[in-house]
C-alpha cells in the first residue's frame, strides 16, 4: 500500500458567497490567491504586467506593463501601484507615459516590455529600465530603454534606448572567441550543433559588437555594495548578460560577462541569499509557458552553475503556467522571498494574471517552488509541506465524501454551528481548513488545522471542530489505482 503523501489544494467554494465582514485581529490572515484576478483600490484588475517591485520609505512600488485588451503593444506605458501589506494595491500613476510624437522611440504603439525601477542614493533619482521594440518592427530592435524620475511614483523622463555595452568585450570571452572571423554566412542554412558552438563560441557578440549587445527580457539588481547590474537575453535571446551599471545607474560600467551561452534563457529573476546569488528565469517559447531553470553563483560575475527545474510537483514543467518576471525580498523577515510571475493571456493581455510564490529552500540551500492557490507572508518558514525526497505521487482522484461535492455542502451546513459571539458581532468570515484524508478514507483527526482565513477565533474552531467529525471518504487513487493518503484544503463560509 503506498502511503505516501501528496499536497493537493482544493478549492470549492461553497454554494453562497458571503458578503465579508472581516474580523479586524485577524487582519494578518489576508492570502495570496495565486492566479485570481487581482483588485486594485479602485476595484479592476491590477494592470502591471512583466513587472518589479522597489521597496522605499515603508512601501513597496510595483511597476510593470499596461496590457490593453487586444494586443501586447503599448497604448499606455508603465504603471506605479503601491502597498504596505503586498496584498492590498493603491493604484498610483502612469509613472511612464508613451509619447504621441510618431517619431519619439516610445511612441504609443512600441512594445514597452519587464520595466524594472531601482533607487540611487547619491543622486536620488528612481532609474527605469524597460524592454524596448520599436513600433512596427516586431522584435528586431532589441533594445533597452532608459528614464528616470525625482519620484517613485513618477513622471518618468525617457532619456534614451540602446543596445548595451557597443564597443565592448564581454568579460569572459577569449581572445580566440573575440578573434574568430566565423559569420553566420559560414555556417548551414539549417540550425545544428555547428550553429550552436559557434553561437557559444561569440557569433553573435562579434556581429553586435559596433551597434550594441542585444537587450529583450530583463531586470535589474542592486547588490549589497550599492552596484546595480542590468540582466538581459542577449545573443538572439540565446544567452544572458550581465552588465554593470555605472554609479549613476544611468550609463553601463563597461564590465560585463555572458551567462549560459547558447542555453535560450529568458525572463531573468535574480536574488541573493546567504552570499549566494541564483537566477530563475524561463527557456523561450513565446507567451506560452515553459520549464524554470535555476542558476546559482558565488559571484555575480560567475562562475554560473545550472540546476534542475526549481519547480517541484503537478505541472512543475510550466512553472505552474507562468513565468518569472522578478524575485523580491520580503521586508522585515529573513530568508523570504517572492517569484513573482506572469500568467499571460495573448489573446487578451489585461486579462494576464499573477502568480506569486514563497521560495523555499532545501537544507543544500537551493530554491524550490511549490504549487500553491492560497498563501500568505506566514507561510515563509523553514520546513516545507512537502518531503523533497518522498516519491512524486500524482493523484489520478481525489477523495470523494459519499454522495458526491453536494452531499458535504449539506453535512457541513447541517453540523456546524455559528458561533455564537459572532451572530452577536454580526460577523461573517471564511476560514481554510487544511486535513489529511488517509488511504483508508478515515479523517487523520491530528491532522486538521485551520491555516487561513478572514474570521473571529470562534469560527477557527467550531471549523475544526466539524472537520474532525467527517465520515469516511472514498479515498484518493495515484496513477496504480492504489489508494493513497491525501491532503486537502476546505474554505468554510461563514454567512449571515
Ligand atoms: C517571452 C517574453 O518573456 C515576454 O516578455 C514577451 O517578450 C514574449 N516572449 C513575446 O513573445
Amino acid at each position: 500500500m503506498n502511503k505516501i503523501t501528496k499536497l493537493v489544494i482544493l478549492l470549492q467554494l461553497l454554494i453562497c458567497l458571503p458578503t465579508l465582514v472581516w474580523a479586524d485581529e485577524l487582519d494578518d490572515y489576508k492570502l495570496f490567491s495565486v492566479g485570481e484576478l487581482w483588485d486594485d483600490d479602485r476595484g479592476m484588475h491590477i494592470n502591471a504586467h512583466g513587472g518589479g517591485i522597489l521597496f522605499h520609505d515603508g512601501k513597496y512600488y510595483w511597476f510593470g506593463e499596461h496590457k490593453g485588451r487586444e494586443d501586447n503593444a503599448a497604448w499606455v506605458g508603465v504603471t506605479c501601484y503601491s502597498s504596505e501589506d503586498l496584498y492590498d494595491w493603491t493604484y498610483e500613476s502612469v509613472a511612464l507615459s508613451v509619447e504621441e510624437d510618431p517619431n519619439s522611440e516610445i511612441t504609443a504603439g512600441c512594445l514597452i516590455e519587464r520595466p524594472k525601477v531601482i533607487y540611487n542614493p547619491t543622486t536620488g533619482k528612481f532609474v527605469m529600465y524597460f524592454h524596448l521594440e520599436l513600433k512596427g518592427q516586431g522584435y528586431k530592435a532589441a533594445r533597452v530603454g532608459i528614464a528616470s524620475s525625482d519620484k517613485i511614483e513618477g513622471p518618468y523622463s525617457f532619456i534614451r534606448s540602446c543596445r548595451p555595452n557597443a564597443g565592448v568585450w564581454p568579460m569572459n570571452m577569449s581572445e580566440e572567441q573575440r578573434a574568430s572571423t566565423i559569420t553566420s554566412s559560414d555556417l548551414p542554412s539549417e540550425w545544428n550543433e555547428e550553429w550552436r558552438d559557434a553561437v557559444v563560441n561569440g557569433l553573435y557578440v562579434r556581429r553586435d559588437f559596433q551597434g550594441g549587445q542585444m537587450s529583450r527580457d530583463m531586470t535589474l539588481y542592486v547588490d549589497d555594495d550599492g552596484k546595480a547590474y542590468h540582466i538581459y537575453a542577449s545573443e538572439e535571446n540565446r544567452t544572458l548578460h550581465i552588465a554593470e551599471l555605472t554609479d549613476d545607474f544611468l550609463d553601463y560600467s563597461g564590465r560585463y560577462v555572458r551567462v549560459a551561452p547558447g542555453g535560450l534563457n529568458e525572463a531573468p529573476t535574480i536574488f541573493k541569499r546567504k552570499g549566494k546569488y541564483f537566477m530563475i528565469t524561463s527557456g523561450c517559447t513565446g507567451w506560452t509557458p515553459n520549464e524554470a531553470r535555476l542558476l546559482s553563483a558565488d559571484s555575480i560575475w560567475g562562475t554560473w552553475t545550472e540546476h534542475p527545474n526549481p519547480c517541484k510537483g503537478f505541472k512543475a514543467e510550466t512553472t505552474f503556467y507562468s513565468q518569472g518576471t522578478f524575485i523580491l525580498p520580503v521586508q522585515g523577515k529573513e530568508d523570504a522571498f517572492i517569484f513573482m510571475a506572469d500568467r499571460w493571456q495573448p489573446q487578451y493581455p489585461i486579462n494576464g494574471r499573477y502568480v506569486w510564490l514563497p521560495i523555499n529552500f532545501t537544507e543544500d540551500g537551493l530554491p524550490y517552488l511549490l504549487k500553491y492557490d492560497f498563501w500568505s507572508l506566514s507561510d515563509f518558514r523553514s520546513k516545507p509541506d512537502i518531503d523533497l525526497n518522498e516519491e512524486e505521487v500524482i493523484i489520478k482522484t481525489f477523495p470523494q465524501f459519499p454522495g458526491g461535492d453536494k452531499k458535504l455542502y449539506k453535512w457541513l451546513g447541517e453540523n456546524m454551528k455559528y458561533p455564537k459571539d459572532a451572530i452577536d458581532e454580526g460577523l461573517s468570515g471564511i476560514v481554510f481548513v487544511k486535513f489529511m484524508i488517509r488511504f483508508d478514507g478515515r479523517i487523520d483527526k491530528n491532522s486538521v488545522r485551520a491555516i487561513k482565513g478572514k474570521c473571529t477565533r470562534s469560527m477557527i474552531k467550531e471549523s475544526e471542530r466539524v472537520i474532525q467529525k467527517l465520515p469516511r471518504f472514498t479515498p484518493a487513487m495515484n496513477d496504480d489505482d492504489e489508494p493513497v493518503d491525501c491532503w486537502l484544503i476546505l474554505p468554510i463560509n461563514f454567512s449571515l
